[in-house]
């Protein structure tokens, strides 16, 4: 039988990654097949428990699950410590391994999709709950040359900027007003809700690069301010999307697929 994996959610029904992954199978010759899990809000571990019992040899964890499955994981590494959320588990006897592929995913984007180098670069991060922690670690190790994260409760971003050492500093949206970043991240909830975090006019320097996580039929609030403000580049998050289901595919399978034709396929009118 085909080796078992599957994304667990609430909801899921939207999810892509059975489509990527089914694409990365078939390009790499990989027998495996992958599905996606609705699991009840109250009923992750119990869930997760059966799937292994059938089989399951890992998964992939979205909304609202990535700090439960940081919990039930019995070995973590750096980036899944880092990050408190865990978004790709691999299963192996009674291990289970968890590890987080969002923040690798939304750095490959960048580096290798978007031809965005980030050394030496001023980098502005909107947010400060689970999706802006977990790309943290992984977008310092760029070295960039100056790393602000703003967040509408500024207590919560002078909170997180406190578990990175000095590395970044936190500031309101008001004190971003003389200030100029040359990539814009939105890893805010805001564009869930068509809503534009609170920026002040002027942030984005010349061709700076607006990259927003979310990703969706319709332009982005966020981007849609990027392009008024004159942003160089806009980017949504499907090509994280992409790039993090590659490192996960990774993790479980030692092969590493070719992200760009998968890319390509999702960017398709039908698909979008
Ligand atoms: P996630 O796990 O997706 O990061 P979360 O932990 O609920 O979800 O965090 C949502 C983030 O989006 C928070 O940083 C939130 O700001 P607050 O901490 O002030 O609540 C931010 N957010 C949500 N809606 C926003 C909006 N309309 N404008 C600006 N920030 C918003």
């Amino acid at each position: 039988m085909a080796d078992q994996y599957a994304v667990i959610g609430n909801p899921v029904a939207h999810s892509k990654s059975p489509l990527i992954h089914a694409a990365f199978a078939r390009q790499t010759g990989q027998d495996l097949v992958y599905t996606r899990l609705l699991a009840p809000k109250d009923a992750f571990v119990a869930t997760a428990n059966a799937f292994r019992e059938r089989g399951g040899r890992g998964l992939n964890v979205t909304l609202p699950f990535k700090g439960e499955a940081f919990r039930y994981a019995t070995v973590l590494s750096a980036g899944a410590r880092a990050a408190q959320a865990v978004n790709t588990l691999k299963f192996d006897g009674n291990t289970v391994f968890g590890d987080n592929t969002d923040g690798a995913g939304l750095v490959n984007d960048l580096l290798h999709n978007l031809g965005f180098a980030l050394a030496g670069q001023r980098v502005l991060l909107l947010g400060s709950g689970g999706a802006a922690r977990g790309v943290i670690e992984p977008l310092l190790q760029q070295k960039p040359a100056q790393f602000v994260l703003a967040n509408r409760t500024p207590d919560k971003a002078r909170q997180l900027a406190e578990d990175f050492r000095g590395a970044i500093e936190a500031r309101s949206y008001d004190a971003l007003a003389d200030g100029q970043f040359d990539l814009v991240i939105n890893a805010t909830s805001a564009s869930l809700a068509g809503e534009l975090p609170p920026l002040p006019p002027g942030v984005f320097a010349h061709g700076a690069l607006a990259y927003d996580m979310m990703y969706g039929r319709n332009e982005t609030p966020f981007l849609a301010f990027a392009r008024d403000q004159g942003a160089g580049q806009l980017a949504d998050g499907l090509g994280m999307l992409v790039e993090q289901a590659a490192v996960s595919f990774f993790i479980w399978r030692g092969i590493r697929p070719d992200s760009a034709p998968v890319l390509q396929l999702l960017r398709q009118p039908q698909d979008a």
